[in-house]
């Protein structure tokens, strides 16, 4: 049993993470300020081991005592907000992550958690062909992946400088119920339910690799028990559609006409054209992904039904 500091553990991915880690057994402080992306549907507020902290990552002055990990999800996710207003973005995803480094070094070096930060296969920016490595040079496109790269690059200046044990977590493209309705198929499956034409970003065309947030998750568990401090690791499904494509599977599990479900609107500038890594360092360690999308979506569809 581990005592784990979560950042942003009501958002979409973190919810599944702190979930996960306290169904095997460990110890969860979730620090979270509950922005608009925060899940109100979640049921491990009243578990044992779990306790919600609201704040700001930017404002912590101290870490909780005895904690074995940070595992920091915190941040604002959505690129298109992040195109609008960027305030935000270098507010939680650079100075949230310089405060927590900050906070890890102000320790006495005994005494110090292993500081793991969520990042993105973004910071990469877009790739014809192949699959980055983690030794790739990062090269982002938008202010949510320069924001998410700089993050990066602080934890790696931190490590070299003072010793800090980190560890960078990039994963691509996530996936499942829970996600707010402003990211791809969440927003798909809600305009589609309402009978409205979903709007795509130019012809849609443009390639990412899909993960369900579950199998991210057991990754990053995996990578708590046997991953290397100080190290990289990619983590995708390596499963590729464009987005259209995977809009279009959407559709066609409501039983709607893909070809009458869209509308075509103007691209988003720094639009990348294909994202992918190469996961091979997290798969040597035993990890491989359970879900695809063609399985998750009938289930994925049912589950919002429900809810609505
Ligand atoms: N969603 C994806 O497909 C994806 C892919 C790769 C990496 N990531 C990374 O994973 C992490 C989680 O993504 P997500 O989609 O679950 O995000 P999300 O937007 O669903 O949730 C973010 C959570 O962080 C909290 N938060 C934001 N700023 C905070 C701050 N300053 N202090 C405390 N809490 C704060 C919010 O209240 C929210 O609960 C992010 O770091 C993101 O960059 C996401």
């Amino acid at each position: 049993m581990k005592r784990l500091m979560v950042t942003g553990g009501l958002g979409f991915i973190g919810s599944y993470f702190v979930d996960l880690a306290l169904k095997r057994g460990h110890q969860v402080i979730n620090v979270d300020k509950a922005t608009y992306a925060a899940r109100g549907d979640l049921d491990f507020h009243d578990r044992e081991n779990y306790e919600h902290v609201r704040a700001d990552i930017c404002d912590l002055k101290h870490l909780p005592v005895g904690v074995d990990f940070i595992v920091n999800f915190a941040a604002e996710s959505h690129v298109d907000n992040s195109i609008l207003a960027n305030q935000d973005f270098f507010h939680s995803n650079v100075r949230g992550v310089y405060n927590l480094l900050e906070l890890v070094r102000a320790k006495d070096e005994t005494d110090r958690p292993v500081f793991v930060h969520i990042s993105t296969d973004e910071v990469y920016g877009t790739n014809q062909e192949g699959s980055y490595t983690e030794l790739d040079r990062l090269n982002p496109s938008n202010p949510y992946s320069a924001t998410k790269a700089a993050a990066d690059q602080l934890i790696l200046g931190w490590k070299h400088t003072y010793g800090l044990p980190v560890m960078i977590v990039r994963s691509c493209n996530n996936y499942g119920y829970g996600q707010y309705p402003e990211k791809l198929l969440a927003k798909t499956i809600d305009f589609l339910l309402n009978g409205k034409r979903m709007t795509i970003h130019g012809d849609g065309t443009y390639r990412r690799e899909w993960l369900y947030a579950g199998d991210n998750c057991e990754a990053i568990l995996l990578l708590l028990e046997k991953g290397h401090v100080g190290e990289i690791y990619n983590v995708s499904s390596n499963e590729e559609h464009s987005v259209i494509e995977a809009a279009r599977m959407v559709a066609a599990t409501l039983g709607l006409d893909p070809d009458e479900s869209f509308a075509f609107i103007p691209n988003r500038p720094g639009q990348d054209l294909r994202y992918s890594v190469d996961c091979s360092k997290v798969r040597a360690l035993g990890w491989a992904p359970k879900m695809t999308l063609a399985t998750y979506l009938p289930e994925y569809v049912r589950l919002y039904k429900q809810r609505a």
